[in-house]
């Protein structure tokens, strides 16, 4: 059945596989991103449906928007894959203030302003499915980003907590981890040597995690397989 997706962050590298994975399947999309150019070109090649919102998910308000246009749109939101995220590099002994704030903001306040206004909507419908990109290093750490594995951890406690207050609402709330893909983020942490490296090994010998077992993973975690399964957190990080 064609459901109502948002997705934060759909202009990205996996936003917006996961925005072509999922219109391809029949979904009306939502490519909810800050990068209003880069949302209003993916939503045009998507066709159907398709809307492109800009949005600031650090910002109550201009998240407050995303959903009522959504709302106004479609009439109800299904699912809301929250895929924003930023990824400065840094040790902890230059990391500023601001930066900090900066990325807990995007990263974390981010996932909870967008969980929260559409939660206020699902609880309403009685159904839906949240589902939240953490990763990896909001368990292991990440040396040279200690905010974005904070903030990536913070998304993990965040999901066990809502995923048992939404439960008795019918409202599934998980996350998923991707190993190393090969998206912007990503590119900008490695040299183009360590890229190459990377582009030449199989995902299961330290490879990049292909975007499509992302995509594959959201396909399942949306899908009636795991009408049951909340509060959890799916790893995607090859050996
Ligand atoms: N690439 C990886 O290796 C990897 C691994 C694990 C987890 N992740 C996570 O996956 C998610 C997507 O990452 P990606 O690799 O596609 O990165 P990306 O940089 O390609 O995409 C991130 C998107 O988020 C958008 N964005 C940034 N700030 C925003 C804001 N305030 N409001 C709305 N949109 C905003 C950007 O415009 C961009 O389109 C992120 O949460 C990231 O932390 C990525």
């Amino acid at each position: 059945m064609s459901q109502v997706v948002i997705v934060t962050g759909g202009a990205g590298g996996i936003g917006s596989a996961i925005c072509r994975g999922f219109a391809n399947d029949g979904h009306t999309i939502v490519v909810a991103d800050f990068d209003r150019e880069g949302a209003e070109r993916l939503a045009k090649d998507l066709g159907g449906e398709a809307v492109a919102l800009q949005v600031d998910v650090g910002n109550k308000e201009s998240v407050g928007r995303m959903v009522e246009e959504s709302l106004n749109r479609f009439g109800k939101i299904d699912v809301l894959l929250n895929g924003a995220g930023i990824m400065p590099r840094n040790q902890v002994k230059d990391i500023t203030e601001e930066e900090w704030d900066r990325v807990l903001r995007i990263n974390l306040k981010g996932v909870f302003l967008c969980s929260q206004a559409v939660a206020r909507h699902m609880v309403k419908i009685n159904q839906g499915r949240i589902v939240s990109i953490a990763s990896g290093r909001g368990v292991a750490g990440a040396p040279g980003a200690a905010h974005y594995a904070a903030s990536k951890a913070g998304v993990i406690a965040f999901t066990k907590s809502l995923a048992t207050e939404l439960a008795p609402h019918n409202v599934l709330v998980n996350a998923m981890a991707p190993g190393v893909t090969d998206t912007a983020m990503s590119q900008a942490g490695f040299t183009e040597e360590e890229r190459k490296r990377r582009l030449a090994l199989s995902p299961l010998l330290g490879g990049y995690t292909p975007v499509e077992d992302t995509v594959g993973l959201f396909r399942y975690l949306i899908s009636d397989a795991t009408k049951n399964v909340t509060g959890q957190v799916f790893f995607l990080k090859t050996p």
